[in-house]
């Protein structure tokens, strides 16, 4: 078969990890996927940046719009980041081209992810974005998926890397808030503006998603109760130690009889609980459903190779997949039949 042409528009943490993997992996992919994977054009902001990849036989592209318009590709990663913008422009104009779309980004899925899920319907493409909730747990596919068939009734756990390293890291070894921020930023956990982790957006956005999946209602991200790890101290996470409690950042969604309930706020956790042990930039993701019971996945959270781990398998789904094939729905449900969000009173 052809080898699948695979446009990247963002070169940062992500971007530079998968370029880097495909290019070192070339063979074992070939043959898992029953043709060659080939990235045949790639952008980012500045050209001439060393990013510690060979990009030097790649079509370069001056914006993620051109990339998107006019590059010889079957599918479109955009790894840039943003809900607006150039990332939000351009995934629009692959999708409408008919392109494949594969993303990272939760803080666009969350503002536009029915409208381009419908785009994606429409043109027969698919949108895929493992990466963008808990990195690298596949908990997209569990969801849209796995549990096919199954109701569930409530989904929870900790999605954002660099929070839990945060409180992690002042718990264990008595660092300052800024001083870990810092460091998960170096490390490449952190957004471009890291307010979204720290405030709880971040998580905002993987939650509105989960909850999309999980209970096939319109994607409601401003409908969440928000609070994020600004205010805790040293003092309130040793508080809490020695009342048997760890404090973890948690977003939950869940059904009631009044409707949906979603939130995310620092939560005290008993200690012999699983989802107290998760440290450092791990996530654990909890699903309950009648069928299956409780699914708990626990794994990397964030990180140029785990982001680009899901990223690559979202690309592989693509390349294995058949022209023609029945799609399965973008959110679990066809974007046009998802119920209205009712929240709980
Ligand atoms: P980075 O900030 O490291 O990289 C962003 C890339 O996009 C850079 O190469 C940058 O160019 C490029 N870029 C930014 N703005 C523009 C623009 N207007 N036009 C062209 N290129 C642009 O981000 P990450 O790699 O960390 O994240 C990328 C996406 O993945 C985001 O949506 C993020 O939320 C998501 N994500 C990240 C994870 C992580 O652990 N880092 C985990 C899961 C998801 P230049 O390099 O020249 O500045
Ligand atoms: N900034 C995000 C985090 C990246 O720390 O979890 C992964 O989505």
């Amino acid at each position: 078969a052809d080898a699948l042409k695979v446009g990247i528009a963002g070169l940062g943490t992500v971007g530079a990890s998968l370029v880097r993997i495909i290019q070192n992996r070339a063979n074992e992919l070939a043959t898992t996927c029953g043709r060659a994977i080939e990235i045949t054009a790639v952008t980012a902001r500045d050209r001439t940046r060393d990013r510690g990849i060979d990009i030097s036989r790649i079509q370069w592209f001056d914006t993620p719009e051109q990339l998107a318009r006019e590059a010889d590709i079957d599918v479109f990663v955009e790894l840039v980041g943003g809900a607006e913008g150039a990332a939000a422009n351009s995934v629009r104009a692959a999708l409408e081209r008919g392109l494949h779309v594969v993303t990272a980004n939760k803080a666009l899925l969350a503002a536009s992810g029915v409208e381009l899920a419908k785009i994606a319907e429409e043109k027969g493409a698919l949108l895929n974005f493992e990466a963008a909730v808990a990195g690298g747990i596949p908990v997209i596919k569990a969801l849209r998926e796995s549990l096919t068939g199954n109701t569930v009734s409530r989904v929870y756990g900790i999605m954002n890397g660099t929070c839990n390293y945060i409180l992690t890291r002042m718990e264990k070894e008595g660092l300052s808030f800024a001083d870990c921020l810092k460091e998960a930023q170096r490390l490449g956990y952190a957004e471009a503006d890291p307010a979204f982790d720290i405030e709880g957006n971040d998580t905002a956005h993987k939650l509105a998603i989960l909850t999309t999946l999980a209970f096939g209602t319109q994607i409601a991200a401003d409908e969440i109760y928000l609070e994020g790890i600004t205010n805790i101290s040293i003092e309130d996470i040793r508080a809490a130690s020695d009342l048997g409690y760890r404090i973890k950042l948690l977003g939950v969604a869940q059904r009631t009889e009044s409707g949906i309930e979603q939130r995310v706020h620092p939560t005290m956790v008993p200690y012999d609980s699983v989802i107290a042990q998760v440290d450092g930039v791990t996530n654990a993701v909890a699903i309950e459903s009648d069928i299956l019971g409780e699914l708990l996945m626990v794994g990397p959270g964030a990180g140029g190779n785990a982001t680009a781990s899901s990223v690559l398998g979202d690309i592989a789904d693509i390349a294995k997949s058949r022209p023609g094939a029945q799609r399965v729905p973008v959110l679990g449900t066809p974007a046009a039949a998802l119920a209205p969000y009712k929240r709980a009173q």
